[in-house]
């Protein structure tokens, strides 16, 4: 089927080998998931130029900063980083630092020029570039690419892996959003939404699964808008036939994905989920806001009721699925009544696990330019901390109905408290810590939950 396809990808590699000398690359990565792909498909780049990535920073010849830019800590938290690095090129005069990701996309020549932080600066999209940026910074010249693409996917490249384990990784199936959620900074990072050839994220897959890989996330800012026309015979290829061919490469590999949009997260999709035991039954649904004023202001183009809607369909085609999702506290307007009607949502819906953020407000949005970020960060704090203490609460319900309960756990590492522990996960993305016995790095095993905490369960292997 993909054979043809294959081999004109192999043609379409268009890296130069432009020699990189030996150099040592140390990446650090932050923000989502996307990042830690893109970082993997940098190493790849680069390792294919010639250069070597280094696990140590003193090693390096060459530091790439991935930077995320989602809310304004975490653009803070990068900056220390890099005045701390700028601090350590003084002594040693011959390192390059090249800041890559999403905050190098916002900021692009204010990092070189007024803020003189960097020596590189290098958009998502251009990483084919880096190569030839790095030797032209190397040469005192302004090294420097932020354009964004509309078809850049790097379909081509198989990424090398960075993390710590060969059990899990993540799979790129899509680049940009076009959703535009008022707040958020990722369209301006990342461009536009277009899809990955389906052929090569599979030829992924099975290059994952014979390297010993056990469990794929495949990625995308909202996944259920991914769509493929195969331009020769005219057939669209969406989400769900993807998941199909993804879940159909091998029985014993997991499949996860994220991230869902509410809106766009049709019963076709949750039907394929239920038709195949290898796609994990787990959906992580970020609703924001349990109120439709704040929503609709928030323009994420659903209702409480539509998403009410979609986890009743859940619950219903997919029984027992683990779920989870984001919130926002403290939007432009958000009055003490809105702010319960995220209460009450949660409470209603019973989240098994969520991500909280107070609102923080980025520069050229629509929120920026059109909205007044009118709460105080007090009031955006308590409201956090309600949330917070809220799931918590719903967390501990949910892993306490676990209990006496045998789940299959992908055993990923050692336990963070005791040598003598192993960790996994369970189809719906529960954290499961086990005592070690002969087990491996890698095994699916049988665990019977004997007690849990808010945030893990604990049980027995039989
Ligand atoms: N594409 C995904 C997630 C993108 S960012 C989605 O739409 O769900 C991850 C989370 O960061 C978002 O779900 C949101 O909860 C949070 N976030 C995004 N922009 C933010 C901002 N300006 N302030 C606070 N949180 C934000
Ligand atoms: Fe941001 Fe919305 Fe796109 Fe998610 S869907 S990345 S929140 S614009
Ligand atoms: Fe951050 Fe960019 Fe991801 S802003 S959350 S690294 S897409």
């Amino acid at each position: 089927m993909g054979k043809n396809k294959f081999e004109n990808l192999d043609k379409l590699k268009i890296l130069p080998n432009t020699g990189g000398n030996g150099q040592k690359i140390y990446i650090e990565t932050y923000g989502c998931q996307m990042n830690v792909v893109d970082s993997e498909v940098v190493a790849a780049i680069m390792t294919d130029n010639g250069f070597s990535i280094s696990e140590n920073l003193e090693d390096a010849n060459i530091i790439l900063v991935n930077t995320c830019s989602i809310r304004e800590n975490a653009e803070q938290k990068v900056r220390q980083r890099l005045n701390d690095y700028k601090k350590y090129k003084k002594k040693d005069k011959g390192i390059l630092i090249g800041v890559i990701g999403c905050m190098a996309e916002r900021l692009k020549q204010k990092l070189l020029e007024e803020e003189k932080l960097v020596d590189m600066v290098i958009g998502p999209d251009a990483y084919r570039d880096l190569p030839k940026l790095v030797e032209e910074a190397g040469s005192g010249q302004q090294a420097i690419n932020v354009l964004l693409s509309r078809e850049e996917t790097y379909a081509d490249i198989n990424p090398v892996r960075l993390g710590k384990n060969n059990v899990t990784a993540f799979v790129s199936i899509m680049r940009g959003c076009d959703q535009m959620c008022s707040y958020c900074v990722v369209p301006f990072t990342r461009g536009r939404e277009r899809s990955r050839d389906p052929y090569t994220i599979i030829r992924e897959v099975n290059d994952l699964i014979a390297k010993g890989y056990k469990e794929v996330t495949l990625l995308g800012q909202n996944v259920n808008s991914y769509i493929w026309e195969n331009k020769e015979n005219n057939r669209k290829i969406s989400f769900a036939s993807l998941l199909e061919m993804v879940a159909k490469t091998s029985p014993d590999l997991r499949v996860r994905y994220s991230t869902s949009h509410p809106k766009d997260m049709t019963d076709d999709v949750l039907h394929t989920m239920a038709k195949y035991d290898n796609i994990c039954k787990n959906i992580h649904l970020p609703v924001q806001s349990g109120n439709n004023r704040v929503l609709e202001n928030m323009r994420r183009g659903y209702t409480r009721e539509w998403y009410m809607d979609r986890i009743r369909a859940i619950k219903k085609i997919l029984p027992g699925c683990g779920l989870s999702s984001d919130f926002i506290t403290g939007f432009c307007d958000e009055t003490e009544e809105e702010h319960k009607d995220t209460l009450s949502l949660m409470k209603w819906a019973g989240f098994d696990f969520a991500f909280m953020f107070k609102y923080s407000e980025r520069p050229n949005t629509y929120a920026e330019r059109k909205l007044k970020d009118n709460i105080p960060d007090e009031t955006k704090s308590r409201r956090l901390t309600k949330i917070i203490e809220l799931q918590n609460k719903l967390s501990l319900e949910s892993n306490k109905k676990d209990i006496g309960k045998t789940f299959e756990v992908l055993v990923e590492g050692v336990s963070r408290k005791s040598d003598e522990r192993l960790f996994g996960r369970n189809s719906q993305n529960k954290v499961v810590v086990f005592d070690r016995g002969n087990i491996e790095i890698g095994d699916y095993v049988n665990v019977k939950i004997t007690e849990c905490t808010s945030a893990t369960l604990k049980g027995i292997v039989v």
